[in-house]
């Protein structure tokens, strides 16, 4: 069984480690939460990336884990490339994945981007497409309060979809693909596809099989999958959203602060 580290601000790297659990069903997961605290999209970009190393650090030197997955895209964004630097093994990010996806099913070459604050304000995705095809146009929206209301477990009520139906309001009309650039948002995307009837894309799925094509195909003699949760917040809140959104039950979970 191979080792693989998962990370994001909170639960929306269960979004990520479903589609992991597809693609390689036999391996060991140790998943971190770092909820205590979320929202990193609303960090300095310094900040997002002291509590990442922090974490990375942990699952990398600590948890000695075979490969990284950072299941975050502001955290992609903020810190992949002084992790690829600083660790010795394989180190994956959400947001080329997600890219190369868009850029492939986009017919009108227009791909709009709902993230966090602090993705839009590096324009993480915008430098990815256009390092792709320099004609692609791309729009990047904010959505700040999205990471909050998913992480303190999402109702469906007017006043949400009246918040999820403000920020599309400002999708272009001649965008045919839109990018949900934060791993929190596939939590909600049955609620996003009400008012978004273009392509969706999760990036999500194309990381998965990133992280596949790194390490290769688990051999067939191990038949189970272990995963290990640690999260800094609230457990009781962590582990009810996430069992809802991964359908399976949450036993190995631990309260981790790092200091
Ligand atoms: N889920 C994360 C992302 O993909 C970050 C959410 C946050 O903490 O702001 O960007």
């Amino acid at each position: 069984m191979r080792k693989i580290g998962v990370f994001d601000s909170g639960v929306g790297g269960i979004s990520v480690l479903k589609e992991l659990l597809k693609e390689l069903p036999n391996e060991k997961y140790i998943y971190f939460g770092d909820s205590l605290h979320a929202p990193y999209g609303d960090r300095s970009i310094d900040e997002i990336r002291e509590l990442c190393m922090k974490v990375s650090d942990f699952l990398v030197y600590e948890k000695k884990v075979d490969i990284l997955v950072i299941a975050c895209n502001t955290a992609t964004g903020a810190a992949m490339h002084i992790m690829q630097e600083k660790y010795n093994i394989p180190v994956v990010g959400v947001v080329s994945p997600g890219a190369k996806e868009a850029k492939k099913i986009s017919k009108k070459n227009y791909i709009t981007i709902l993230a966090t604050p602090a993705t839009v304000k590096m324009g993480v995705y915008k430098k990815e497409l256009l390092k792709l095809d320099s004609d692609l146009v791309v729009q990047e929206i904010p959505c700040p309060y999205f990471v909050k209301m998913i992480e303190d477990g999402w109702t469906e009520n007017e006043k949400n979809n009246n918040m999820i139906c403000n920020y599309l309001g400002f999708v272009s009309k001649k965008s045919d693909t839109l990018i949900l650039g934060c791993t929190h948002y596939p939590l909600i995307k049955k609620y996003i596809e009400k008012f978004y009837h273009g392509n969706i894309v999760d990036p999500a799925k194309e990381t998965a099989k990133e992280v596949k094509m790194k390490i290769g195909e688990q051999s067939s003699e191990y038949l189970n999958s272990e995963i290990e949760f640690f999260v800094s917040g609230d457990l009781d809140k962590f582990k009810k959203v996430s069992e809802d959104f991964l359908e399976r039950d949450i036993e190995n979970i631990h309260k981790k602060i790092l200091k």
